[in-house]
């Protein structure tokens, strides 16, 4: 039984979730199936996943009612304007087959192409994506809605100009690059944060400390990732294409004591092999 967190509107998200990043369509339907049927209750994808399709296949081959499935999708990081935002949820909800999302958010507080690029401003844009969302929680097409990618001044914009404070921050966060700060920034306002690529998109299992950790809770180096962010208080969002992965990082059954936290917490780690050139991985 995977437990939940209550976000800040009240509705309830399970902590573990399963990510879809660089999954096709047919190979996001066998897996949130298989994952729905092995118990996990969360699947993350987003429009630019190409994969929304594939996605709400796979919800409706898991056989389980709507209401017992939490589907997270986010608006492309390019669209910035209330009509086209507006118009790319109506297509999400086509491509996955459904009445309603769980949590829609916006992906980025920049199009990719302009990563943290802050000579361009698209406060004004992100108040409009932010308008359509909240117009969309209105009509019950969405249930809640929060952000990702977005750092402390991206949402005092939102906080300050908005009607609807966001239910989430998703971010990069994985044992070796936590950005504190702006935990503590979002937790002391009340949003709860999930962590996406808690395992590094896999680099970080190559890490000594991690390994003998994981060895002396007799744990997979990846559930000991897992925990490490879900005892920082974040949603974690693993990816897996393989079955015994999948099942394996359930197993979170263990605490990490407050001394290996201090140890977990000193690591620094920013290596990603040939995942740097990714924009959320390139430290920009
Ligand atoms: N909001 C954003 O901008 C954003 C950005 C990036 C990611 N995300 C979300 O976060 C999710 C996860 O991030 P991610 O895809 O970068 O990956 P991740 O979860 O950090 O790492 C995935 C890698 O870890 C490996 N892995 C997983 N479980 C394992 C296990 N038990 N043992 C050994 N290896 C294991 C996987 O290989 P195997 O397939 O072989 O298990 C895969 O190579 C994404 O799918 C997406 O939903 C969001």
């Amino acid at each position: 039984m995977i437990e939940t967190f209550k976000m800040s509107d009240g509705n309830r998200i399970p902590s573990l979730g399963v990510g879809t990043w660089l999954i096709s369509d047919e190979k996001a339907e066998v897996l949130v199936s298989q994952a729905l049927k092995l118990g996990y209750r969360h699947i993350d994808t987003a429009q630019a996943y190409g994969n929304e399709v594939g996605v709400g296949k796979g919800l409706f081959l898991s056989g389980l009612p709507r209401e017992e499935i939490f589907l997270t999708s986010k608006v492309a990081a390019e669209l910035k304007s209330y009509q086209a935002v507006t118009a790319s949820i109506d297509a999400s909800l086509n491509k996955l087959g459904l009445n309603d999302i769980d949590l829609m958010l916006i992906h980025s507080p920049q199009p990719w192409n302009k990563w943290r690029d802050k000579t361009n401003d698209y406060d004004q844009g992100n108040l409009e994506a932010w308008r359509a969302l909240e117009d969309a929680q209105k009509a019950g097409k969405v249930k809640s809605i929060g952000l990702s990618n977005f750092l402390r001044e991206d949402i005092e914009n939102i906080l300050k100009n908005g009607q609807v404070k966001p239910a989430v921050n998703q971010i990069l966060t994985h044992v070796g690059n936590v950005p504190f700060d702006l935990i503590e920034y979002c937790q002391r306002e009340g949003i709860l944060l999930e962590a996406y690529s808690p395992i590094a998109h896999g680099q970080v299992l190559k890490d000594k400390t991690i390994q003998e950790l994981a060895k002396k809770y007799a744990v997979s180096p990846a559930s000991l990732c897992i925990k490490y962010v879900h005892q920082l208080g974040m949603v974690a969002l693993p990816k897996t294409e393989n079955p015994e992965h999948l099942l394996s990082n359930m197993m979170l059954d263990f605490n990490i004591s407050r001394h290996d936290m201090a140890l977990l917490n000193k690591l620094q780690f920013t290596d990603y092999g040939n995942y740097s050139t990714f924009p959320v991985f390139s430290g920009k």
